[in-house]
């Protein structure tokens, strides 16, 4: 309904809709979860990185900025710390946001350490090449619902030019792998997931990619580039609409249902347009304990390390109330949404 809105209506008109809607709706949706939150019910969507660092370097990528980067890595008692003091309150909990969580060599422990809070949705994005096993049994003994990776070519050539790494073989030499451990153990979960990110100079080769290697994943998204983010230039080109198409519907042809996501994105970001309502549900840990609101550059006071999340978001409800209605300055002037 939303892509069909989109096609048919002149994208002006479209970002207008979409606004008066959230406008109209992010109410409701804030009243919602913070109904949850006073009945003691899960209301916030999590993401931690455990590490600050990536053996990658994409050259689209919207996150990786090394300018004065120091790489820090949180350790396992922080992180059972933190998992106590905030995954009871959250229905999704994702262990990578910005950085590669395979970084951190001992993962697989932190992984199980995740496992204990009952959190409903759990998963992560990764670009896979240092998967290990210990990681993937981790990840299956633990009910990790999906695990997110990040392939952008069928060549190892166009791959190393994206990625500056020659790791393709590795990575799905990983995959395979993991999916022999499922089967072994007669699991489904995790579902692994292709992430694709399409722009004009890759997106034929996801059709390639699907013909030789559908062995090594379940779903499939074709998820465009975004023009922009954290990063001003990027050194490759958006495609149209009829062109993208063009792919999806030759993707479709070979995944039917597996293709699970292939939504042309026309705006800045991913995130909806209008009055915010996302902040509770993007909330990402940094490797210290500071917490950030995903969409924004705001950070929260205190420190989940040593502090409950409940007395957190007491410190921090005014705001989440600016952020919900839109009016930091961060919100007016850097987001443009
Ligand atoms: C930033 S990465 C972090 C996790 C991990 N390092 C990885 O690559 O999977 C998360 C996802 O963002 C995607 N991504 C990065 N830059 C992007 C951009 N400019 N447009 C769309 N997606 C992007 C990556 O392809 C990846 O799937
Ligand atoms: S692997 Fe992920 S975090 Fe690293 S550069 Fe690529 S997209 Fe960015």
């Amino acid at each position: 309904m939303k892509q069909l809105l989109r096609d048919v209506l002149p994208p002006e008109t479209y970002r207008s809709m979409s606004r008066v809607k959230n406008g109209l709706m992010s109410g409701h949706v804030h009243r919602k979860l913070m109904v949850k939150r006073g009945m003691g019910e899960r209301y916030l969507g999590v993401r931690v990185d455990t590490v600050s660092a990536c053996n990658h370097r994409c050259q689209y990528c919207y996150t990786l900025d090394l300018t004065g980067h120091r790489t820090q890595l949180m350790p396992l008692e922080s992180f059972e710390k933190v998992a106590k003091n905030l995954f009871p309150y959250a229905h999704t909990l994702a262990l990578s946001c910005t950085w590669e969580p395979t970084m951190n060599k001992r993962l697989a422990d932190f992984i199980r350490a995740a496992g204990d809070f009952g959190v409903p949705y759990k998963h992560f994005v990764t670009n896979g090449s240092y998967l290990t096993e210990e990681m993937m049994a981790a990840a299956i003994e633990t009910g990790i619902d999906r695990i997110a990776v990040s392939i952008d070519a069928a060549t190892p050539e166009l791959y190393k030019e994206i990625r500056e790494s020659d790791d393709l073989e590795m990575v799905l030499a990983n995959l395979r792998r993991f999916q022999e451990m499922k089967r072994a153990r007669g699991v489904k979960k995790p579902v692994i997931n292709i992430n694709w990110t399409a722009f004009e100079e890759n997106a034929d080769q996801a059709v390639q990619f699907v013909k030789q290697n559908d062995d090594v994943f379940d779903t499939f998204w074709f998820w465009h580039l975004l023009p922009k983010m954290r990063n001003e230039v990027i050194a490759y080109h958006r495609m149209d609409k009829k062109r993208y198409y063009g792919v999806v519907a030759r993707l479709k042809e070979l995944l039917g249902p597996r293709l699970t996501s292939s939504e042309y994105n026309e705006d800045q970001s991913n995130k909806p347009l209008g009055i915010c309502n996302r902040s509770l549900e993007n909330l990402t840990v940094h490797p210290e304990g500071r917490i950030q609101v995903g969409c924004s550059k705001h950070y929260l006071e205190g420190n989940v390390i040593e502090q409950d999340f409940s007395e957190i978001f007491e410190m921090n409800e005014a705001l989440f109330e600016q952020l919900f209605h839109k009016e930091t300055e961060f919100c007016q002037t850097d987001c443009g949404r």
